[in-house]
């Protein structure tokens, strides 16, 4: 569906993107995952040919935005992060008007059943709440029934109740044959969401793959966590799986990798000892993401 080969763009003298190189396959939740400023917003609108570019080798839908922005945009959906509409448009208008940049687009009617915007078919925009604009928002992304849709940053400014609702929503837009990319820079909304997803920072790709297979990459491992009062347990070092041992008063963290939940819990049982609390803790995408990103240096 798109393929990025070492995008540049810059404003001025100043590189907001500098490298940013990607693939998104038909079908999937594609994240672009990265920290306010990391060039996010930069990259999307310059796929959808509404930014110029200075380098590299992009396609979307096989068209090249430089030259074929207007058959990219008939073919995508696109909820920009910098969406407006005049207060007193109606919701129906809306609809009625985007819908009707492409023939054979979407039945409005169904998008408001689906989006839960059926209550407010003739309300003004800016009567709206702000989860009310934001559904809409994403509607119009896919009244001209698009191939494939992006959405930057649609869950900001929702509270977290909205945001759950935000993403079965987008489970849904997958489900329905359309490719969604997703820009973010909510660590647990791209752990929850994407099949693959990069991780950009200061416009160039700093990791790229799988929520798991980052964790599992970048996460520094499994860690193992039980209370033990008496005596020493640093032979557990020699436990197969089991990389480092600390101990803080009664409190013990183990550190390894794959299994070393298992090996540890039948080491201890062997020598007697049974801790009620011995647990594992997985390391989350947020980990990941401050061990890549500037914001975790600084
Ligand atoms: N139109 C513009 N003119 C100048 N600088 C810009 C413009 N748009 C974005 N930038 C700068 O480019 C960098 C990347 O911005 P952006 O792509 O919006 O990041 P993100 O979406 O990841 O928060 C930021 O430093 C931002 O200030
Ligand atoms: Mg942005």
């Amino acid at each position: 569906m798109i393929s990025v080969e070492n995008l540049q763009k810059r404003y001025g003298s100043f590189t907001a993107v500098s490298d940013v190189s990607f693939h998104v396959d038909e079908g999937e939740i594609f994240g672009i995952l990265g920290p306010n400023g990391a060039g996010k917003t930069t990259t999307v609108e310059s796929l959808q040919g509404l930014r110029s570019i200075e380098g590299g080798r992009v396609s979307v839908l096989g068209f090249d935005p430089r030259s074929q922005a207007a058959e990219i945009r008939r073919r995508i959906g696109s909820q920009l992060q910098e969406s407006a509409l005049p207060d007193r448009m109606k919701v129906w208008e809306a609809l009625d008007l985007f819908g009707s940049l492409r023939t054979g687009g979407r039945d409005w009617q169904d998008l408001l059943a689906d989006w839960g915007l059926a209550q407010k078919r003739d309300a003004k925009f800016g009567s709206l709440s702000g989860g009310q604009q934001q559904r809409l928002f994403v509607a119009l992304a896919l009244a001209n029934d698009p191939q494939l849709v992006f959405l930057d940053e649609m869950t900001t400014g929702l509270d977290p109740s909205s945001r759950r609702v935000a993403w079965e929503l987008i489970r849904r837009i997958r489900e329905q044959g359309t490719t969604v990319v997703l820009v973010t820079h909510f660590m647990d909304e791209a752990e929850s969401l994407c099949d693959r997803l990069v991780v950009i920072d200061t416009g160039t790709v700093v990791a790229g793959g799988s929520p798991q297979g980052l964790i599992e990459r970048y996460g520094g491992g499994v860690r193992v966590r039980f209370s033990h009062a008496d005596g020493d347990l640093s032979w557990l070092l020699e436990v197969p799986h089991v990389s480092d041992v600390n101990r803080d008063r009664d409190r013990y963290e183990v550190r390894g990798d794959g299994p070393v939940l298992a090996y540890v819990a039948s080491a201890l049982v062997a020598r007697g000892i049974a801790p009620v609390d011995l647990r594992q803790e997985r390391a989350t995408l947020e980990d990941v993401f401050l061990s890549l990103t500037e914001e975790g240096s600084t």
